[in-house]
């Protein structure tokens, strides 16, 4: 396949943002070229000077005057969700128990999850995410049918088939033998596989036992290298009740952490209610608190206080996801759109530079993998985003008046959704303008 040479504004983050003001933290070029090999980035810079030094024999394409960035990294989501999407429930377990524990039985069966695995790599795609770190169901097959088609796609993608058994339906436990054995397998099936990575995965203390919590804590021994998934306080009912299972643990974060399960690997979803100790436990391990705006605004669960947990004495990493399906958007334009919310009721400040580093680099950071993805630098792998700041009537509308890099991200922030995503490159093939209908 010959080189491609895509010309387009371009924008990458080196670094955190600190205020608008830091324009250390970013790379911006105004008439940028990008050379793409192999499924890597070849050579980036000005335009005028990749082409120059280029073969002669590139493909071209010109999304100017279109915005590239690294494509979006969703760092949790449920794969067997779609269909729970927008369920009235009060609050998490509520929710959990009478639509999401009914909905994901259906993945024992191939057919299903096959069709749905399809439809979520679509919906990503559609929405300019080119990774993600997805629960599967507890149903191994799930997993198998999730990484076949991650495959088939050639998608960096994060999983792990999960571990649950007890305080659920007979068909949706396992037990912690099986549970690690079939991890193990999944491990053995899929991890290095194309661009496929899996993640250990009990769902949450209320679901595992002991004894599987144990054997989450053998799996995490012997494969180091490997993410660990799972919820950690999202809800007061929730928080209570992992207390009445788990009496000698100090509090909920001490629960994994007896479990040997904290660590620079280990990702969180949600981490709302945090006192002080578990907040320096979690950031004394290297742990990452994975925010989920839309998820905890629809299930009532609370406000996660990004700067209460990066700006403390002992900081905490802190990653961005959304939750699909108690989070009600694929896109994470949206999400940061309703995380900038989340800050603003508690007093705190998200600039759009650090939006757009978190939905990128910061991710890729909380999960290991910047030196691969996240960043438009020569070697990484070729994962964009084109995005259309004027793609709908009244984001163009707004456009006539917008005239720095800064208001056009917060445009891009507070109305776009997928119909700003003009194009979406998975290493380095154009992935939406090939999608069905
Ligand atoms: N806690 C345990 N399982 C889940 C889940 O599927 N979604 C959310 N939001 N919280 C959970
Ligand atoms: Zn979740």
């Amino acid at each position: 396949m010959k080189p491609l040479l895509i010309r387009a504004r371009l924008l990458s983050f080196h670094h955190e943002p600190q205020g608008l003001g830091d324009a250390a933290s970013y790379r911006y070029i105004e008439d940028g070229g990008l050379l793409v090999a192999e499924g890597r980035i070849a050579d980036l810079g000005e335009y005028a000077d990749v082409a120059a030094r280029a073969a002669a024999d590139v493909e071209t394409v010109d999304h100017r005057p279109h915005l590239l960035t690294p494509g979006f990294i969703d760092m949790h989501l449920h794969f067997p969700q779609m269909q729970v999407v927008g369920s009235y429930a009060a609050n998490l377990l509520e929710w959990l128990n009478t639509y999401t524990f009914v909905e994901e039985q259906r993945f024992a069966d191939q057919a299903h999850a096959a069709r749905i695995a399809v439809r979520f790599f679509d919906e990503l795609i559609r929405h300019g995410t080119t990774t993600a770190v997805a629960y599967c169901s507890v149903h191994k097959v799930s997993a198998d049918m999730f990484f076949a088609e991650s495959l088939r796609r050639n998608m960096l993608m994060v999983g792990g088939k999960v571990m649950m058994d007890r305080n659920a339906p007979e068909g949706l436990r396992d037990t912690a033998q099986q549970g690690y054995d079939e991890t193990r397998q999944v491990i053995a099936d899929w991890h290095g596989k194309g661009r496929n990575h899996v993640a250990i995965t009990p769902r949450f203390a209320i679901t595992s036992t002991p004894e599987q919590m144990e054997a989450s804590q053998a799996l995490a021994r012997e494969y180091p290298d490997l993410h660990i998934q799972t919820h950690l306080s999202e809800n007061h009912d929730e928080i209570r009740f992992t207390q009445e299972l788990y009496p000698a643990a100090k509090d909920y974060t001490d629960v994994y952490a007896h479990y040997g399960l904290l660590g620079q690997k280990s990702l969180f979803g949600h981490c709302i209610h945090l006192s002080d100790r578990e907040a320096d436990a979690m950031s004394e391990s290297g742990s990452v608190a994975v925010f989920c705006p839309t998820s905890n605004l629809f299930l009532g669960s609370g406000l996660f206080g990004l700067k209460r947990l990066t700006q403390r004495e002992k900081p905490v990493r802190v990653a961005v996801a959304t939750d699909i399906g108690g989070g009600t958007s694929y896109s994470m334009l949206r999400t940061l759109d309703e995380g900038y919310k989340v800050l603003q009721l508690q007093g705190e400040r998200m600039t759009p530079f650090e939006s757009f580093y978190r939905m990128t680099r910061g991710n890729a950071e909380a999960l290991g993998l910047s030196h691969r993805i996240g960043a438009l630098e020569i070697g990484h792998d070729a994962d964009f985003v084109v995005l259309d700041a004027g793609a709908t009537p009244a984001m163009a509308l707004k456009m006539e008046v917008v005239t720095t890099l800064a208001e056009e991200l917060f445009l891009l922030q507070t109305l776009g959704d997928d119909r700003a995503i003009a194009e979406t490159y998975v290493a380095g093939q154009p992935a939406k303008s090939r999608l069905p209908g």
